[in-house]
């Protein structure tokens, strides 16, 4: 089967960056991407992209208008497409069975019933969201339970690899592509088709093919896998505080090792993001439906030491601002999950501004590229009472507004443009002692010092 037009269901962190790496990489393929949020479409028409993304800016202009369309006409992008990417969004359930655990599939379901809907004649179904194993056998009997009698569909599992922030690089170099089909030989053409869109710019030894549930299990394990390195290190830097050792000097040791390997062994406050929490969830409840406690109970280990880490680093401010931020000033610098993306899904910039205002402490919160109405929003969803928001939060457009009059400041994103402050400044504008708590270890340790900063640095001892 050749394929000539795409859509993909969902223009999110995902489907956005994807489809306009497939437009710009295939120019015989026409792409449209559609979504019912009208604002999000309207802006990835626009100037000012929905999302953050290096490079993104230069992808998308390069194909839209062209061969790359961003539509709220589902309905017509389903109806012309021989192969739909579905990227909607799989929220953790908030309810119900399996609330706090298993993924909210109800916009796969809806997405599902359009397709069926709409679609006639052969159409290959892309599952490009997160979900749990076995979800390709639901589209696939919703579809056979809906569609009109001269429609067929092959389901196929690809999930996506690429993080925020590097997404354009991830896209256009990945370590590897994963299609998992049916094992008929229906379901081996379609996998054959989606192959040969990916091999346009990806060598082929990089496009790997499974069944379904292998696609679809090895997503939520490599995740779990990335997330309990972190963890891991995490763990490490506790120790490392409490014994004087210096958790980097450890990371750079153990890395060496082949079998390690270097990367995902930064300490930090804590992961974040709308991938790792959500799909080691989705893993315990699936080891919990399958009968495998201990296996369950291995996994959310991974999840309670993160939270532990965000609220031990909160603990740690409280201590040493002599057991009181009630009415202090503390700067935040950094509310998105990562560096280089607005996305703040899970960040742990969240739970580390929730707790402090809690404790009544004014929170200043700076970030270069999230919104003040994202932080607002995150901060309310995290429960905290909205007359709190109003009156003890202030959003800066500076590190040095922040700052200013603060007890603390406090690093909780790795921008690099934090590596290189104006310490005198920053320090003449605060209270003293003026403490530094650096949740990612970015700042010039030994230069704050220099300064007169009484510095924490995350997995330091002292
Ligand atoms: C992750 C996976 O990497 C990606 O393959 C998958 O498709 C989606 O989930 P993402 O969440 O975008 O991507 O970012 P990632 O770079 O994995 O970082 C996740 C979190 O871990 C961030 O909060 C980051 O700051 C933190 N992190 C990462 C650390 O604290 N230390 C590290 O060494 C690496
Ligand atoms: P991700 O990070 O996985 O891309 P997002 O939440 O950023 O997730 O994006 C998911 C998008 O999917 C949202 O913009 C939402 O409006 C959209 N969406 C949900 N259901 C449908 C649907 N049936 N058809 C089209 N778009 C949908």
């Amino acid at each position: 089967m050749n394929i000539k037009s795409i859509c993909c269901l969902g223009a999110g962190y995902v489907g956005g960056p994807t489809m306009a790496m497939i437009a710009a990489k295939c120019p015989h393929i026409q792409v449209t991407v559609a979504d019912f949020n009208v604002q999000r479409i309207a802006a990835w028409n626009s100037d000012s992209l929905p999302v953050y993304e290096p490079g993104l800016d230069e992808v998308v202009r390069s194909a839209r208008g062209r061969n790359l369309h961003f539509s709220t006409d589902i309905k017509a992008a389903i109806a012309s497409a021989d192969l739909i990417f579905v990227s909607v969004g799989t929220p953790t359930k908030s309810y119900g069975i399996g609330a706090g655990r298993a993924a909210d599939l109800r916009y796969i379901e809806s997405a599902a019933r359009l397709i069926a809907e709409v679609s006639q004649g052969h159409k290959i179904i892309v599952e490009k969201s997160t979900i749990p194993v076995k979800t390709a056998t639901a589209i696939k009997s919703i579809l056979a339970a809906n569609s009109r009698a001269d429609a067929t569909f092959d389901v196929l599992s690809n999930p996506e690899f690429l993080a925020e922030g590097t997404a354009v690089e991830d896209l256009s170099a990945p370590d590897r592509i994963l299609i998992g089909g049916e094992t008929t030989p229906g379901g081996a053409d379609a996998v054959e088709a989606l192959v040969s869109v990916y091999a346009n710019w990806v060598p082929r030894e990089r496009i790997i093919t499974t069944n379904l549930w292998s696609s679809e299990l090895s997503k939520l394990v490599a995740n779990a896998f990335l997330a309990q390195r972190i963890s891991s290190i995490n763990s490490i830097s506790a120790l490392c505080e409490a014994t004087g050792a210096d958790v980097d000097e450890v990371s750079r040791a153990i890395g060496t090792d082949s079998r390690i390997g270097p990367k995902f062994l930064k300490a930090s406050v804590g992961f974040g993001g709308s991938c790792f929490q959500k799909d080691i969830l989705n893993l315990v409840y699936l080891c919990e439906s399958f009968g495998l406690p201990e296996v369950a109970a291995y996994w959310i280990k991974v999840i309670e030491l993160n939270d532990w880490q965000k609220s031990r680093f909160v603990e740690k401010i409280v201590r040493t601002l002599y057991n009181t931020v009630t009415g202090k000033r503390i700067a935040i610098l950094g509310f998105a999950f990562k560096k280089d993306t607005n996305d703040t899904r899970e960040s742990a910039s969240i739970a580390v501004c929730r707790d402090l205002l809690r404790e009544r402490a004014q929170i200043a919160v700076y970030d270069p590229r999230v919104d003040a109405d994202s932080i607002r929003q995150d901060l309310v969803e995290a429960g905290v009472d909205p007359e709190l928001i109003n009156t003890h939060l202030q959003i800066c457009d500076s590190p040095y507004t922040a700052c200013q009059g603060a007890h603390a400041l406090a690093a909780l994103t790795e921008w690099e443009e934090f590596r290189n402050l104006d310490l005198i400044r920053l320090y003449d504008g605060m209270l003293k002692p003026a403490f530094v708590f650096d949740g990612r270890a970015i700042l010039p340790t030994a230069a704050l010092k220099a300064h007169g900063f009484e510095v924490f640095v995350i997995g330091k001892g002292v």
